[in-house]
This record gives structure tokens, sequence and C-alpha cells, in this order.
């Protein structure tokens, strides 16, 4: 698949390879799964971030005052709950006091169109700041899109989606709804199967993460 210039995937590297194995790997036990999430999520995360706009700032080291730099716009991470959840700390580390706003949706198993049942985005115009939608999976694409309406429906313009594995009718779906927001992967896999999953995938994130079975 051809990437547009918006779609930005992880080097594939021994490293992200072998974090990658693990994760998908069906005998991965749920508290190695939570780990690995964490690294690859900081990968992603430092991916996304490098491309967030700095200006010139002044720190004071404990000897003496140095040039730094600062983020221009302030950020909320939109976490999709559950899954989202994994990507919240590895994007705090990198960001100065990010809001979180929580939004949860469920995919219905027969049509995998996303519901929301919960939308914490505040009620005031957010249009100057940058928010990070945080999905670990891109499979139709359908709760990122979900998500996007619900930040412009509040007047969000600055929007990035952070994810750890995207299907290619996802990524595809997502870039067509949402061609102006960035998109930051670990991995683009092969496609779905007939109940939109991921393939070859990891199963359902939620459920590792959270031995929730
Ligand atoms: C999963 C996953 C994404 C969504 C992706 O959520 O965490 O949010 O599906 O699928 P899509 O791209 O087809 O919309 P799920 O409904 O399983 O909820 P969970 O995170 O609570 O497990
Ligand atoms: N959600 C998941 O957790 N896994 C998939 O493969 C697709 C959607």
């Amino acid at each position: 698949m051809d990437l547009p210039d918006n779609v930005h995937v992880l080097p594939q590297t021994i490293a992200v390879q072998a974090l990658m194995d693990r994760l998908r790997n069906t005998f991965t036990e749920s508290d190695q799964f939570r780990a690995t999430a964490l690294r690859l999520g900081r990968l992603v995360a430092s991916s996304a971030v490098d491309e967030q706009p700095c200006e010139d700032g002044v720190i004071r080291t404990p000897v003496e005052e140095t040039r730094g730099l600062r983020f221009t716009k302030s950020v909320a991470l939109v976490p999709i709950l559950r899954a989202g959840n994994a990507l919240v700390d590895p994007f705090c580390e990198l960001l100065p006091n990010p809001r979180v706003w929580h939004v949860g949706m469920s995919r219905d198993h027969e049509t995998h169109r996303p519901s929301v049942y919960m939308n914490a985005i505040p009620k005031r115009d957010i249009g100057g700041m940058t928010c990070f939608i945080l999905d670990p999976m891109c499979a139709t694409g359908g709760s990122a899109v979900e998500a996007v309406r619900l930040l412009r429906e509040r007047g969000a313009k600055s929007i990035v989606f952070a994810g750890i594995v995207g299907a290619p009718e996802g990524v595809a779906h997502f870039q067509e709804a949402c061609p102006d927001v960035p998109v930051y992967l670990a991995v683009l896999d092969r496609c779905l199967n007939e109940n939109a999953y991921i393939l070859p995938g990891l199963g359902d994130f939620g459920d590792r993460y959270y031995n929730s079975f």
C-alpha cells in the first residue's frame, strides 16, 4: 500500500519487530502484553510528538539559564476506551501537562460500527489546542473517524491520530474521511477478516491488556 504523506509508520527495525512479535503472540500473558504495549507506545509517541510545533524557550538549570524548546500549543489526549488508555502514559511522559479527555466507544459485533457510551470532551471551544486521539487499533477506522467527529463538534482544528496497529482498509477509510488528520502507527498489517479483526493482528487489544476474558 502506498502511504499518503500524513500516514507515518515506524521504521521496521529489529527492536520494533521484536516488540510487535511479543504483542501478537497469543502466549504472551497480560503483564508482558502491557509492558510491551508501553514500549511500543513510547516509540509511537515520540514519532508523533516530533512533528509538533515548538518554539525557543528558556530553561533554568541549577547553574545557569540556557535555551530550550517549548511546545507552542497546549495539548489534549483523547484515549478511546478501553484500549486507548494504554497510550496515555507514553504521551504524558513527553508532553507538558496534557489534558486527558476520555471517550468511550464499543464496536457492535455485527455491524462493526462504534457506539459512544462516554464523552468527556469539555463543552467549550477547544480550537486552539492540539488533540491526540489515542487508540492502539485502527481496524475499520470507524472509531477513529467518530472520535474526530466528536472533537470537531467542539471546534477542534488540530487533530492527530496515534495507534499501534492499522489495517490498510481502516487507514484508507480514515484518510478519506479525515485527510487533514495525520496518523502515527507502529505497524501496518495485511487486512481485516470477516469479523473486522486485523490480520495478522494481535486479537482483542482491550481484552488482552486488561486480562478481561
Ligand atoms: C476496539 C479497539 C478500537 C476499535 C477499533 O475497541 O480498541 O477502539 O475496536 O476498531 P475500528 O477501527 O473498526 O473502529 P472495542 O470495541 O473492542 O473496545 P475495547 O477497547 O473496550 O476492547
Ligand atoms: N479491535 C481489536 O482490539 N482488535 C482488532 O483486530 C480489531 C479491533
